[in-house]
């Protein structure tokens, strides 16, 4: 089995001032339990992906000019606790103690009684703007006439859509014609196609942690494995995504392929910059890898627009290393349940093959919606761009008002905040929010194997009332939460 190994100036740079926890005189801790301290913080927080080794002593204590002897005594309190295990002839890897794992599981999840009011707090997906959506399908049913004559099935999609979509992808600067463009029934059910036909079971594939939870789902179900790299909100919007880390990740396990959300990522909403798509389509080149961007998000731009689709970036001899996925369900509608694929003709003709075992096109009355939508100026999103900003400002007040020590990442788009929180009780938090009247998606969802149990994501996708609602019911619940931790687990270490 093909072992990563996380390279030493890469765990340095997450340890950051490890020495300094706040809350801790450095004084009265010797430097190989700080260390110990800071690497099982990143464990949690999903920085250090379990299953990696960590960096030889031999390379970290010169990075971090320490003797061989303190980076030897940390790995061994690790290994004490459970976080590394070490296999004969192996290098030791990442884990979690089995104590970890089970936290969330202390507490029962309750459901809502009939009538409750509760605030739906675990989707990312606003209603629909209904007049449009409404005035779209009374646009299909005209246009429906010209298809009945034939038998309707369509499974590459309705020209009229295909080009729609090619169009909007040519304006953004990304040449496309209608022949690079397959209609599926969303983005999931996109990259599930990708998916069948790109992975064979036990291969490997680059995801962003955190990322999309039924994209993880997704990968897992065709037997392929996913693969996390960290994403890092602090290095700055657009620098959040770790390139090195890509490559090295790339070239280590021999990655078929990588899914990421470089456009107002879900759940963080963070944006990657220009440079950087430029230096992803080069290592998905140089590694022979496929990526695959998820553009779902795109038009949720915030505070400003995304740099461009990442396949505009590839070298135009190279471009077929990129596949596009988009969808009609944050931009406009959920319920519509039409998206589509951008890719090398060749391949569309390969995924079409493929579709044929799952189904045989998305409905026609839905794809003429589809492209009335996206062919319609842009005051739709205008409006619903204008809301999302409001939203967030009213969640992002809340929660300075009653979770000041929670610390949100703001990305530039999207519809989520991202939130650190003291305490690594994110399970629990979400099985006990229902009693207090929200719903919450916990942190492990959207990582691999128990990571971000220090994280919850608060959708900014309801109206304002209702956010202030959900953060007071959070707050109760979180205040519950933290008190029983308390008074039961006084030497809390993470
Ligand atoms: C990043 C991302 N990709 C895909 C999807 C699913 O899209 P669709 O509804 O088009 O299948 C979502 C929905 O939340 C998402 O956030």
């Amino acid at each position: 089995m093909i072992t990563r190994v996380l390279g030493a100036r890469s765990l340095s740079r997450d340890l950051g001032n490890w020495q300094d926890e706040p809350g801790r005189r450095s004084a009265a801790r010797p430097a190989y339990r700080a260390l110990a301290d800071g690497i099982r913080l990143l464990v949690h927080d999903g920085r250090i992906p379990l299953g990696v080794a960590l960096p030889s002593e031999r390379e970290l204590a010169s990075v971090l000019e320490l003797s061989r002897t303190t980076i030897t005594s940390s790995y061994a309190v690790l290994r004490d606790e459970g976080y590394l295990t070490s296999r004969q002839g192996s290098r030791s890897t990442v884990t979690l103690p089995s104590s970890a794992r089970a936290n969330g599981l202390m507490f029962r999840a309750h459901q809502p009684g009939p009538g409750a009011d509760v605030v739906d707090l675990s989707y990312a997906a606003m209603a629909a703007p209904a007049q449009e959506v409404q005035a779209a399908y009374e646009a299909a049913l005209r246009a429906l006439p010209a298809y009945l004559p034939t038998h309707g099935m369509e499974p590459v999609g309705v020209d009229s859509l295909r080009e729609v979509v090619a169009q909007r992808y040519t304006a953004r600067g990304l040449a496309t014609s209608p022949d690079q463009i397959m209609i599926t029934s969303g983005a999931q059910h996109a990259l599930r196609l990708i998916l069948s036909v790109m992975t064979s079971p036990g291969e490997r594939v680059l995801v962003d942690h955190p990322t999309y939870p039924n994209a993880l789902e997704a990968i897992r179900r065709v037997g392929a494995r996913p693969v996390p790299v960290p994403v890092r909100p602090e290095s700055g919007g657009g620098g959040a995504w770790d390139l090195d880390g890509i490559r090295s990740a790339a070239r280590q396990t021999a990655a078929r392929m990588a899914y990421l959300i470089p456009d107002f990522h879900n759940p963080t909403g963070l944006c990657l910059d220009g440079p950087g798509r430029a230096e992803l389509t080069h290592i998905a080149r140089d590694t022979r890898m496929l990526l695959v961007v998820d553009e779902t998000m795109v038009d949720l731009w915030l505070d400003e627009p995304s740099p461009g689709p990442v396949a505009s970036y590839g070298r135009s001899a190279a471009k077929t290393e990129v596949v596009t996925i988009g969808s009609t369900a944050k931009s406009f509608w959920g319920g519509l349940r039409v998206g589509w694929v951008r890719a090398d003709p060749a391949l569309i003709t390969r995924l079409v093959g493929a579709r044929a075992a799952v189904d045989l096109g998305t409905p026609v009355m839905d794809q003429l919606a589809a492209a009335d939508l996206l062919s319609r100026d842009d005051a739709v999103l205008d409006r619903r761009r204008h809301e999302l900003r409001e939203q967030r400002t009213a969640l992002l007040t809340a929660l300075a008002d009653r979770l000041p020590d929670w610390e949100p990442t703001v990305g530039s788009g999207g519809l989520s905040l991202w939130l650190r929180m003291p305490a690594p009780v994110s399970t629990a938090l979400a099985a006990s929010a229902p009693n207090f009247g929200v719903l919450l998606a916990a942190g492990p969802r959207f990582g691999v194997e128990g990571a971000f149990e220090r994280f919850v994501r608060i959708p900014y996708a309801r109206s304002s009332d209702e956010l202030r609602r959900g953060v007071d019911a959070v707050a109760a619940a979180y205040e519950t939460l933290a008190l029983d931790r308390r008074q039961t687990e006084p030497s809390l270490v993470v």
